[in-house]
């Protein structure tokens, strides 16, 4: 899909300039007014009194009604009160003008927004429509044209085409990162496995982004016995990978990111129930926002220092998988009693957060993992749980999720919930004491690696993946967390 930015004299006679270098004239018919409620009680728009007073448009907050003349169509959108508009409202409209556009036989539709022209307000609906029109269609042999995005081209009419390019250059590239990790969390687990995944990291080429991938034999001289644990029952060698971002000073402490990459979890030895399994491919979603957003990060030349750790495994049963009651000594020298080989998320992150932390020791890390049934449980596909041992650092993550879109919701820590994971033959067991608090004990875990440093982590286990899909994303993997981080980066970024 093309999307252009047309300057509004022009806008009739369709004048395409920015990034569609060679201008070409074209017949658009399909029109999408944007209209806010202001708008609609001054209502000087030929056609918008038929939509008001026989359709019952309001110009409520994504309402719509469409008029159709003999060789035109129009379709009014509503944006609600102007004063309520912001990045995130602009983005659900703009992903609305995609959906109503999709389902019209036009290709090429023309935007006009007479509320606010504001070049920054028009690349951000630009952008909305672009992150709604990704489709993860590389298995249908026959080609479905119900699943294709057919709108070529978006063509969005502004005084100032120019700043409104300028800016949405930006975001296309964050919305291509985005895209790179629905493709990876939407790829079945026979195609991505801890060694495919590991070279297709390697085979990232951006400019100053640094890669590492360390294999099994580097991992054992490290003492990695937790993370290697979770992947000696699989026939695929399981890998760390290592990104490296330096755009700030020499010298300065990065900003440490570190994912969870099951790339299946089978449950293992403690084996899931069959039903809804194949979700378990998405497991690896948090490394997959990892690698999005370092790529992004060099590819927008944050002035930041960071880096990104990814821990690639495969939960699987088999003669060689771990038992329940197995015992692993982690790199951190901690010991811990394996009750519940489903429970193996942790044990790849308290290697992958230990090496962090006194390999680069960073500023501070943020971890994300699809860690626990039991977030989707209390903030179902809505919010991230969010845990942390350091309140700026929660602040920081709460104020990026409202101003993105991406939200995170802080659940407690504390002693009592520590205690609940004291194992009676090693210094902690992988679950916790009794029933409650799943994703808080999970937490406990995964603080006890970090140490002193400020730290995150973000339970993505709800939000990765949504069956029904949402505002800005068709049905399946959403990239949820690589705006969220993106735009925490910027708050340390000098
Ligand atoms: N990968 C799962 C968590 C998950 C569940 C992610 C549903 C996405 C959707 C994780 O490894 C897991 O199995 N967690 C267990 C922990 C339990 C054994 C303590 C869970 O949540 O049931
Ligand atoms: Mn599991
Ligand atoms: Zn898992």
């Amino acid at each position: 899909m093309q999307i252009n930015f047309i300057k509004k004299n022009n806008a009739s006679n369709s004048v395409k300039s920015s990034s569609n270098a060679n201008a070409k004239a074209t017949k658009i018919n399909l029109k999408i007014h944007l209209i806010t409620k202001e708008l609609l009680k001054k209502n000087n728009l030929p056609n918008l009194k038929i939509a008001q007073n026989s359709l019952d448009f309001e110009a409520k907050f994504l309402q719509s009604a469409i008029l159709a003349n003999k060789d035109s169509v129009e379709i009014f959108l509503g944006c609600g009160d102007e004063k309520k508009i912001d990045n995130n409202s602009l983005n659900k409209i703009g992903a609305r003008i995609l959906m109503l556009a999709n389902g019209t036989k036009y290709s090429e539709i023309e935007v006009l927004n007479h509320f606010n022209d504001e070049a920054k307000n028009i690349a951000n609906l630009a952008f909305g429509a672009l992150l709604q029109s990704y489709r993860f269609n590389k298995y249908f042999e026959k080609k479905k044209k119900d699943k294709e995005v057919k709108v070529e081209e978006l063509n969005f009419v502004t005084s100032d085409e120019k700043s409104a390019q300028k800016i949405f250059a930006e975001l296309e590239i964050l919305a291509k990162n985005i895209f790179f990790v629905r493709d990876l969390v939407s790829e079945p687990s026979n195609i991505l496995n801890p060694e495919s995944y590991a070279e297709i990291c390697k085979k990232i080429k951006v400019k100053g982004l640094e890669i590492e991938v360390l294999g099994e034999v580097e991992m054992k001289k490290l003492g990695m016995g937790s993370l290697l644990g979770v992947g000696q029952g699989s026939d695929k060698k399981s890998h760390l990978v290592i990104l490296k971002w330096h755009g700030g000073k020499k010298g300065e402490q990065p900003l440490a990111f570190v994912g969870k990459g099951v790339t299946f979890d089978t449950g293992g030895i403690s084996i899931k129930p069959s039903a809804n399994m194949e979700d378990m491919k998405t497991d690896m979603a948090g490394s997959a926002v990892v690698v999005g957003l370092l790529k992004n990060l060099a590819e927008r030349n944050a002035k930041i220092n960071a880096v990104g750790v990814i821990g690639l495994v495969e939960n699987m049963p088999s003669g060689t998988a771990q038992r329940p009651g197995d015992v692993v000594r982690s790199m951190s020298g901690q010991t811990i009693e394996v009750i519940n080989t489903d429970a193996e998320g942790r044990l790849v992150l308290a290697d992958a957060l230990h090496y962090t932390n006194t390999k680069f020791k960073p500023k501070l890390i943020v971890d994300l993992a699809t860690l626990t049934g039991a977030i989707i449980v209390a903030l179902a596909d809505i919010y991230a749980g969010l845990f942390s041992n350091d309140d700026s650092l929660s602040k920081n993550l709460e104020e990026s999720g409202q101003k993105t879109g991406e939200r995170v919701w802080r659940l407690p820590l504390g002693d009592e919930y520590d205690e609940m994971i004291n194992s009676d033959i090693a210094d902690m067991k992988n679950v916790g004491s009794g029933r409650g608090a799943g994703s808080i004990t999970a937490a406990q875990f995964l603080q006890r690696f970090v140490g002193d440093t400020k730290w995150a982590h973000l339970d993505i286990a709800g939000v990765a993946w949504k069956g029904k899909g949402d505002a800005l994303a068709h049905k399946g993997a959403t990239g949820f967390g690589v705006r969220l981080l993106d735009e925490l980066v910027r708050k340390y970024e000098k």
